[in-house]
């Protein structure tokens, strides 16, 4: 069954439109605004923003598929979502290379298939997922979600998946599984960028275990109705819209419950730069650059960066009591 939903919000299914219909439709920017800095994500001067984030605006259901034309199917704040041809073209993905063009032509030889996920650690019913039950012991939901880069740009993206609480429910986690610790696929045979020495392969993330929990903290295993490519992360990964999208880690092999905090492949890179909860918050900025602005692709112009990125109702509660300036 699938499963239509914006953060929470049931939308009819006649309002996603199939991606050749938006592939010609949106500009993608080239001549990109950012710079490598270094061995690190690069930093996006901003120099100011122009345009005021959209209100929430009730959605078209009517779809215009005249191509040329913008999408009218949106987020719940009524920003449009990107077309396939800016979301499998313009990516982050290390284990392949540091230009944003540069996975769409590296991975495509990436073997998805066979694939497994293997779960344990502080579980009780510990196990190894072969990607094609995962994707049918679990309804397909589709989510609508903004992804915004702490490099300042930000894109919205129509996922498809099912919601990590569900796996996480089906293990089991024991009373002293306290975060989840997720690990990319390492083999620099076909991914090239792991021969670089400036990371500590394979990439890692964490979430804490109630983070991971939260309704819409995703395992995505495909986009616009589509599995997902290479680039974005095939077979499957994770996707938390309220955090900067590097938490959002790619190519997940192995899942583990685990009592201490895990070290990200960021946070061992940069440790003053990149923080173990990466929320996004505009009024904290990264030490080399301002997030209280972004820069939606295909948009030109910057619009105002929203706290947990617009998705503060439903996170906020995660961070009771929390500095989010120290745990940054
Ligand atoms: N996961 C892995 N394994 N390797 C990466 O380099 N990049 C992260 C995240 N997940 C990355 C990753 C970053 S910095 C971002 S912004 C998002 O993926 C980008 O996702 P997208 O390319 O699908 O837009």
């Amino acid at each position: 069954m699938l499963i239509k939903k914006r953060s929470g919000i049931e939308i009819p299914s006649s309002e996603i439109t199939p991606e050749h219909i938006y592939a010609s439709r949106r500009q993608f920017m080239k001549g990109a605004t950012f710079v490598a800095a270094g061995s690190l994500l690069a930093a996006c001067a901003p120099k100011g923003f122009n345009a005021a984030p959209q209100g929430a605006a009730p959605v078209s259901e009517d779809i215009d598929l005249t191509p040329g034309t913008v999408s009218t199917t949106t987020d719940e704040l009524g920003d449009p979502i990107n077309s396939y041809e800016d979301i499998t073209t313009y990516n982050n993905y290390y284990e392949f290379s540091t230009d944003k063009d540069g996975p769409a032509k590296l991975s495509k030889n990436f073997p998805t298939s066979p694939w497994q996920v293997e779960v344990g650690g502080l579980v009780r019913n510990p196990g190894v997922y072969d990607i094609e039950d995962l994707r049918t012991k679990f309804d397909q939901e589709e989510r609508i979600y903004r992804l915004r880069c702490v490099e300042a740009w930000s894109m919205v993206i129509p996922w498809m998946g099912f919601p990590l609480s569900k796996l996480l429910n089906e293990v089991e986690p024991t009373a002293d599984a306290k975060f989840v610790r997720f690990e990319t696929l390492y083999d620099p045979e076909v991914m090239p960028g792991q021969d670089s020495r400036w990371y500590d392969w394979p990439y890692v993330e964490g979430l804490r275990l109630d983070e991971a929990m939260n309704d819409l903290t995703l395992m995505a295993t495909g986009l616009y109705g589509k599995d997902l490519l290479p680039q974005s992360g095939a077979p499957i990964r994770l996707v938390v819209p309220w955090k900067y999208g590097f938490k959002s880690i790619k190519s997940i092999v192995k899942i583990d419950l685990v009592e201490e905090m895990p070290t990200s492949l960021w946070m061992s890179a940069a440790p003053s730069e990149y923080g173990f909860y990466a929320n996004v918050n505009p009024e904290v900025p990264h030490p080399r650059w301002s997030q209280a602005s972004e820069r939606r692709i295909g948009e030109l112009g910057r619009r105002e960066t929203l706290k947990f990125n617009g998705y503060e109702e439903q996170v906020a509660y995660l961070y009771d009591g929390m500095s989010l300036q120290a745990n940054f």
